[in-house]
């Protein structure tokens, strides 16, 4: 298949492969609202086949990060209606990823009093919150019966995405955040039906995208996962553990049709990824992961040799706001400024040039 070819994940229609991943960059204020810069980010990049946000809230206890969107208040609402309208206007469609931080936090940066997680294990090391560095806290076990109320949240979070114009979800269940926390032998030590064994650690992640394809069409659901990322203590070192962990993921996703399955992870044409896809059955992507750019070699090379339904691209789309034009006539790229991947303002967001500048 053409990298440049149209392709549908679901209900969601595809004049391209190149997908922009979804990417974290801080600008959404203190009370998470996306305004105008965000929508302007979102809109220059709208000729990708599809944009996914980067990952946004779904209730004040499972915010990452300062500066971090959520979707949650009205305000974020009607801020995430107006990137979708500018999306859309210039031809884009953009799924929004649901991402619970759950231990990856600090009360100082949720303003809650408590930081949740499957289990009361603190990762080791620190964060920033907005008065400096702080230790990661020691999270609050969820209790089984406070495992409805996190689901609700995604539910209720995927609906308010929807009802502001977002042509989709994508459930975050990679990189060490919630879902992955239970999905990982490391952070899941529960003794309910929620931990011990593989299928049991899978249990909440199949759940939890279980309700929100119920509640908004699993059509427009995707999810990503991380298999042994081994990223914020969400470690999976065992092989064989991890396999039967994430095959346990794929079985009781895969009936329900989802829009897609996304993977990050360092080999995407290897073994554990590619039997991941054959399980799952249906529209793919793939991204190989933080090592090196993905380049458009690679992504043509991952889409031409039937790896992937199309690839994830992270850094080169924050760099190069019209890449797959750049991509497809073999043009120079810009080159990603990591200083001001998580700054804040228009530096190094909106103000990467266009070729035809
Ligand atoms: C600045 C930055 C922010 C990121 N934020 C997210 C995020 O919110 N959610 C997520 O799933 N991945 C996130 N990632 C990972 C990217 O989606 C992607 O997997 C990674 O950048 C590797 O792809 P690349 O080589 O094309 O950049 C982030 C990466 C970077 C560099």
């Amino acid at each position: 298949m053409d990298l440049f070819s149209p392709v549908s994940l679901g209900d969601l229609h595809l004049p391209n492969r190149v997908v922009m991943a979804p990417l974290t960059r801080t600008r959404s204020g203190a009370l998470g609202v996306p305004g105008p810069l965000v929508a302007e980010h979102y809109a220059q990049r709208a000729s990708v086949g599809m944009i996914i946000s980067e990952g946004t809230y779904p209730s004040h206890e499972s915010r990452s990060y300062p500066g971090q969107p959520g979707i949650v208040t009205e305000k974020q609402i009607e801020g995430w209606r107006a990137v979708a309208d500018a999306v859309h206007a210039r031809g884009g469609r953009i799924v929004m990823q649901l991402m619970h931080g759950g231990r990856v936090s600090h009360t100082d940066i949720t303003g809650t009093d408590r930081i949740v997680a499957p289990s009361a294990i603190a990762i080791d090391g620190s964060t920033h919150g907005p008065n400096g560095k702080v230790a990661f806290p020691v999270p609050h076990a969820l209790l089984t019966d406070e495992l409805a109320t996190v689901r609700e949240q995604f539910v209720t979070a995927a609906k308010n995405a929807l009802a502001a114009g977002l042509d989709g979800v994508e459930l975050h269940g990679a990189n060490g955040y919630l879902l992955h926390q239970f999905l990982s032998p490391a952070s899941n030590h529960r003794e309910d039906a929620y931990g011990r064994s593989p299928e049991a650690r899978a249990r909440f992640v199949v759940e939890v995208t279980t309700a929100v394809a119920e509640a908004v069409g699993a059509g427009r659901v995707g999810i990503r996962l991380s298999p042994m990322h081994n990223i914020q203590g969400a470690l999976e070192e065992d092989f064989d553990d991890a396999k039967s962990t994430y095959d346990a993921v794929i079985d009781g996703i895969a009936p329900l049709g989802l829009a897609y399955v996304s993977v990050l992870h360092a080999d995407p044409t290897g073994e554990l990824v590619q039997e991941l896809r054959e399980r799952f059955n249906g529209p793919f992507i793939v991204n190989s992961g933080f090592g090196g750019l993905t380049t458009r070699d690679e992504a043509i090379a991952l889409v031409e040799g039937a790896h992937a339904d199309a690839v994830a691209v992270g850094r080169l789309a924050i760099a190069n706001p019209d890449l797959v034009e750049r991509w497809k006539g073999a043009h120079p790229e810009n080159e990603p400024q990591p200083a001001t991947f998580y700054g804040a303002g228009a530096e190094g967001y909106t103000d990467y040039p266009r070729l035809s500048a």
